[in-house]
């Protein structure tokens, strides 16, 4: 499909999964990029990677309900299908798969993927059935979408994470991609949350990429010592007064399990409220 020009925007499973079924037979790849709409850089990065390294590229438009804990966030979550669908194809998406929440998880559905350890730290601790709901949307989306490849941001550390090892034990036969973390040019990681900030607030939110820059340098300076680099992250973000540090930790990359001592390759990972808005941000020592 790609190189006929052609988009398409699909709203049901089982057309989408003819498609796919039609690709592989044809033996074409297909690469596939998650998303919860409101595309900014950050996603579309994704979707022109996928593009580059497939025949099919399909980017999937779902706010999937069962990830959210806070209710109010999700009816907060921005909706604009059209823009997207347009973004996403001029980022080279052949297909835009936007389903309803009905066709994801009809009347009676009961069939949840969960993973133990990991998911249950850092943004698992704070949000208890979080990534069991993005793991059973995203192995629903591997079997509608039967992708070769999925891209996934570094942004979501622990996303990336928790749904490579899914793919692994689970035996999918998906690639899981990660890429890097696209930011504004003050350093702030996109989100589609950063725009829920006031102006005061996303002036404040500066200092997360700061924090981070900071605790990089004191450890290519040396200091390996866990604490006195969370230490360094905090004292940044508290010499604000808007930010509400939800964890701040230096934590294993795999394992997600915090560090004593710092090595190379671990990463330091925060997350911080700015009112109601939740950011997450994250680098890699
Ligand atoms: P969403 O927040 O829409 O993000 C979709 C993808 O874009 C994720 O893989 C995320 O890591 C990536 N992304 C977001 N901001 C980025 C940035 N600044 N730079 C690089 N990549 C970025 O993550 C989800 O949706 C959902 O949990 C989902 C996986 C779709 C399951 O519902």
């Amino acid at each position: 499909m790609g190189d006929t020009g052609k988009t398409t925007l699909i709203h049901k499973i089982d057309e989408m999964r003819g498609i796919a079924s039609r690709a592989r037979a044809r033996g074409q790849s297909t690469g596939l990029v998650p998303t919860m709409g409101a595309l900014h850089e950050g996603h579309l990065s994704l979707v022109r990677r996928a593009a580059a390294e497939n025949s099919l590229t399909v980017v999937s438009v779902f706010v999937n309900p069962i990830q959210f804990d806070d209710q109010e966030d999700l009816a907060s979550y921005p909706g604009t299908l059209a823009d997207d669908a347009e973004a996403a194809f001029s980022a080279g998406a052949d297909i835009v798969f936007a389903p309803s929440a009905k066709e994801m998880y009809p009347e009676g559905f009961s069939t949840y993927v969960d993973m133990t350890g990991v998911s249950g730290r850092l943004c698992g601790a704070s949000r208890a059935s979080h990534f069991r709901g993005v793991l059973t949307v995203v192995s629903k989306l591997f079997g509608i979408c039967m992708p070769d490849r999925a891209y996934f941001g570094e942004k979501d550390a622990q996303q990336l994470a928790v749904v490579q090892k899914m793919a692994a034990e689970l035996c999918m036969n998906v690639e899981v991609i990660g890429c890097p973390t696209v930011r504004e040019g003050d350093g702030l990681a996109m989100s589609s949350r950063n725009a829920r900030l006031s102006a005061q607030e996303r002036a404040s939110a500066r200092c997360l990429y700061r924090a981070l820059c900071e605790a990089k340098a004191c450890f290519s300076s040396g200091e390996t010592d866990a604490g006195a680099l969370t230490a360094t992250l905090r004292a940044v973000i508290e010499k604000e007064t808007l930010p509400r540090i939800d964890y701040v930790e230096i934590v294993d990359p795999f394992t997600f399990e915090a560090v004593p001592v710092a090595r190379e390759g671990d990463l330091i990972a925060l997350a911080v409220y700015f009112g109601e808005t939740r950011l997450i941000d994250n680098m890699r020592l």
